[in-house]
């Protein structure tokens, strides 16, 4: 198994009214090709810090954001969109979706951004209706996003995360604002994206979403405190791995 991103030594501080505040703390892990990781830890611990720091949306104080051979956190700001928009997929809650245009517009536009090329955006546009396909949401395809559900649009953000084929996918808290039919249908469409090859690396609040993923972190205050490896999700053991998340989130003292 091949290293996706490898992270050494990450330090982000935070100066707000002249007061330090080091989010943060000399924090090292890595992410295998295949792996989907949940991080979890208190509210404040530095959850979604760690998750901008290493995808490229905020700057890291110190360390190394290692994302295949390159060491993201040393880029120039044009290098650094260019690996974001080719190599990594976002599902940020503030990554908003634009109003004007429709789903089908708004989820081909990172690849679009690629190139301006006929025949290629032709191609861009036939696997934009295969995702949509595959997550089912072609009946929506040139609808507003304000005339979709909650589960449909967090679908098309997946879609959209997913066009340019990224090695890794990054998402906050991706379940937070959905029911459960809609979070379990959304975990299922990730673990298919993860089964295909993607790697996620995803934070979340809810047990039963981080008990489908291959290893979860938890972060307290700024650091790694423990982790625990699950291995792939298959089918049948769902209780016995929430059963192992709830005992070991216990130890940790969630
Ligand atoms: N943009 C920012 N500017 C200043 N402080 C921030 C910023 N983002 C987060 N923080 C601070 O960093 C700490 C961790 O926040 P966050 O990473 O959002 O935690 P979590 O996602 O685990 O709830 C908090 O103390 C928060 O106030
Ligand atoms: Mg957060």
């Amino acid at each position: 198994m091949s290293t996706v991103l490898k992270v050494k030594d990450l330090c982000k501080t935070y100066i707000t009214n002249k007061r330090q505040n080091n989010v943060l703390k000399n924090v090292c892990f890595s992410i295998e090709e295949g792996e989907m990781v949940a991080v979890m830890g208190p509210s404040g611990s530095g959850k979604s810090t760690l998750l901008y720091s290493v995808s490229g949306m905020d700057k890291p104080t110190a360390g190394e954001v290692i994302l295949g051979d390159k060491d993201i956190a040393a880029l120039s700001d044009n290098e650094l969109s260019e690996v974001r928009l080719k190599y990594m997929g976002f599902i940020f809650q503030q990554m908003h979706m634009l109003k004007n245009l429709t789903i089908a517009d708004n989820i081909v536009l990172p690849a679009y951004k690629l190139t301006n090329d006929k025949a290629k955006r032709k191609e861009i546009d036939a696997y934009c209706n295969e995702l949509m396909r595959k997550l089912d949401i072609s009946d929506i395809a040139g609808n507003d996003i304000t005339e979709v559900s909650g589960g449909q649009l967090q679908r098309a953000c997946i879609c959209r995360s997913m066009i340019n084929n990224p090695k890794i996918l990054f998402a906050d808290e991706p379940t937070g604002a959905l029911n459960k039919s809609a979070s379990d249908d959304v975990m299922k469409q990730l673990a298919k994206i993860n089964d295909e090859g993607t790697s996620i690396m995803l934070v979340t609040h809810d047990m039963k979403v981080a008990a489908k993923c291959s290893r979860i972190l938890y972060i307290v205050d700024g650091n790694i405190n423990g982790e625990i490896t699950l291995g792939k999700l298959s089918d049948g053991d769902t209780k016995e791995r929430e059963r192992k998340v709830s005992n070991w989130l216990y130890e940790m003292g969630w």
